[in-house]
């Protein structure tokens, strides 16, 4: 899933040696899963890498709410974002993932460090859906 169409179009490309039913492309804003009905949950895990976090934190917890929903009890959400820096006002830091994921996730493992295209502060965290 993403926004922007070229994304899709080169998602697209890469699937094209696929058979359709093996996997669903769309084009669209995160912030607004709950208004896709075709989605094919519950799913077993959502990967996530880099996208959520340049969604404010207090807005993103629709997101994690959205995400548990499409999720099984025990479904994993792998999710990989950046820490806000100076130069960089997004993002969202370990307490961010703490707070907005609280309500529907556990934090099963989290693995700090830079990312190595930009050295950016960033993490890995591995939220287990409860269901
Ligand atoms: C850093 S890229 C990561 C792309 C992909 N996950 C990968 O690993 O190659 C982040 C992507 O998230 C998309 N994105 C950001 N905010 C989004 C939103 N609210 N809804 C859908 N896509 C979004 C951007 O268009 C961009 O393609």
């Amino acid at each position: 899933m993403d926004f922007v169409p070229r994304a899709i179009e080169q998602a697209q490309e890469k699937l094209a040696e696929f058979p359709a039913e093996m996997f669903g492309v769309y084009c669209h804003d995160v912030t607004k899963l709950h208004e896709l009905p075709n989605l094919r949950a519950p799913y077993d895990m959502v990967v996530d890498i880099g996208c959520g976090h340049g969604i404010p934190v207090d807005e993103a917890v629709q997101y994690a709410q959205d995400i548990s929903s499409l999720l099984r009890p025990g479904g994993v959400w792998m999710l990989y974002a950046h820490e806000p820096t100076e130069e960089h006002d997004f993002g969202w830091k370990l307490a961010d993932v703490c707070q907005l994921s609280s309500g529907h996730f556990d934090l099963a493992e989290q693995l700090l460090s830079q990312d190595t295209t930009n050295g950016m502060p960033s993490g890995w965290y591995r939220l287990v859906n409860r269901g």
